[in-house]
């Protein structure tokens, strides 16, 4: 078998019968822009009426085929069939039978195909299964449906590559590039724009093969405090880059409204999408993923499954355990904390902890308790958006007849959350709030990531990918 595709624009082509199969290879036909003619002594089926069709209600006569480009044999008879194989043969055209033929063989099967998005999916069983080929055709047309428009903007790169002084080896190496698995990751996760961008450096030779096989991506979620960002997330990948001198490090971040309000400041960060693409095309074949996230929330989720559609776009690609997943995670950072915190009967220590609808949001609750456990009573847990909310927090401080209350952040960068909700000076401030009702305020705008010891656990979380234990 050779599959090629046929173009019918125009052409007559033939179907005898006007059963189901004979209907089904009409429709296909006429998609096809073919003039269809179709031959049966039956009265014209339902599903052909109004088509666009000469329906000729007679029984087959070998003189039928004159002209004509392309047969379908489709009748219920198999006699039949075998004969109009033989007849088109004899006249040279390309036949195909919907039965079995025993003495002369039609030259044509007919593939299951599914097309859109540009692209069409042939699968043959080569008439061992129809319903196989049918069933699978359909499975793979819908995992193209990621590649929709992919097509044409291919179709104007490489036109564009046409206008360019290039070799037709070079124009094969870029076009070979951008529709490889990692360009393909970056187009079904982050559509259009990222590609099209990546695709321009690849184009203008902008990505420089690396020297070493193994890359860590520091992957968090970000903030667009220039002064938190180096001092959290930077030392938190340079301590990585200590731990894992034979890997080199990158960064991207999860939230586009910081990358995006940093873009406008000139600042460029890589999306996690972005990243792994890049390194892909630079040519790493280890990759190690480790998020600084405190905990499995959603931007959790959302940067596993942007992973893994990078995954056989690298022969190894880990993401490592946000910072609270495990009992142990919880003992460690309050062992990172411990040196920091005030424990006297007037004084209450408050984390700020971002919270989410997220199920993760029970870590707030559970780090409360392993403090408790450890004898910090004077420790509670509130957050922004998820539980106990501050209301909770302000009406444990009022009970509890604490003088003094420190507030610190349980964020791993003391960004905007920090800066503005928790310390500001407007009056609806965590800060402002508590002055408000009576408590002497102090604040400690030190994100999770300024700790040795929390970069330590960060380091820890990725070793446990990196060393495969
Ligand atoms: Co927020």
């Amino acid at each position: 078998m050779y599959p090629v595709s046929f173009e019918l624009e125009g052409k007559n082509c033939i179907v005898i019968g006007a059963g189901k199969i004979s209907c089904r290879r009409t429709a296909a036909l006429l998609n096809a822009g073919a003039q269809v003619t179709v031959i049966s002594p039956e009265k014209c089926p339902e599903e052909m009426a109004g088509k666009n069709i000469s329906y000729i209600q007679k029984c087959y006569d070998k003189s039928d085929l004159k002209g004509c480009f392309l047969v379908i044999a489709a009748t219920n008879d198999s006699n039949l069939n075998e004969q109009i194989v033989a007849d088109s043969k004899f006249l040279g055209i390309p036949v195909s039978s919907v039965t079995k033929c025993t003495d002369n063989q039609p030259d044509m099967k007919i593939p299951s195909v599914s097309s859109g998005n540009g692209i069409t999916v042939a699968v043959s069983t080569d008439g061992k299964s129809p319903a196989l080929a049918a069933e699978l055709s359909r499975e793979i047309n819908n995992y193209m449906e990621r590649y929709n428009g992919l097509c044409e903007l291919q179709q104007n790169i490489r036109e564009e590559l046409r206008s360019k002084n290039l070799t037709s080896g070079e124009r094969y190496e870029i076009m070979r590039a951008v529709s490889s698995e990692a360009m393909r990751a970056l187009y079904y996760i982050g559509g259009n724009k990222p590609y099209l961008e990546m695709a321009e450096k690849i184009c203008s030779q902008e990505i420089v093969h690396a020297n070493r096989k193994k890359a860590i991506l520091v992957i968090s979620f970000g903030t667009s405090y220039e002064n938190t960002r180096e001092k959290t997330i930077g030392a938190v990948e340079n301590a990585v880059r200590g731990a894992f001198p034979e890997a080199d490090v990158y960064r991207a971040f999860t939230s586009g409204m910081i990358i995006r309000k940093m873009k406008n400041e000139g600042i460029y960060t890589d999306t996690v999408a972005e990243a792994l693409a890049k390194l892909s095309l630079m040519g790493y074949t280890e990759v190690y993923c480790q998020p600084t996230h405190v905990m499995p929330g959603e931007e959790y989720d959302d940067l596993c499954r942007d992973a893994s559609a990078f995954s056989k776009a690298f022969s190894v690609l880990k993401t490592g355990r946000p910072l609270l997943t495990d009992t142990e995670d919880f003992s460690a950072l309050i062992s990172a904390l411990e040196p920091e915190l005030q424990s006297d009967s007037e004084t209450a220590v408050v984390f700020m902890g971002h919270g989410t609808e997220h199920p993760s949001n029970t870590v707030y609750p559970a780090l409360n308790y392993h403090f408790y456990q450890r004898g910090f009573r004077n420790v509670m847990i509130g957050t922004v958006e998820g539980y106990p909310e501050f209301d909770d927090i302000i009406r444990q401080l009022e009970k509890n007849k604490y003088k003094k209350v420190i507030l610190f952040p349980l964020m791993v960068a003391a960004g905007d959350h920090v800066q503005n909700d928790m310390a500001g000076d407007n009056r609806d401030s965590w800060k402002s709030v508590l002055e408000a009702k009576g408590f002497d305020v102090e604040v400690r705008l030190k994100g999770l990531g300024e700790y040795p010891a929390v970069q330590k656990l960060y380091v820890s979380h990725l070793s446990e990918i990196f060393n495969g234990n």
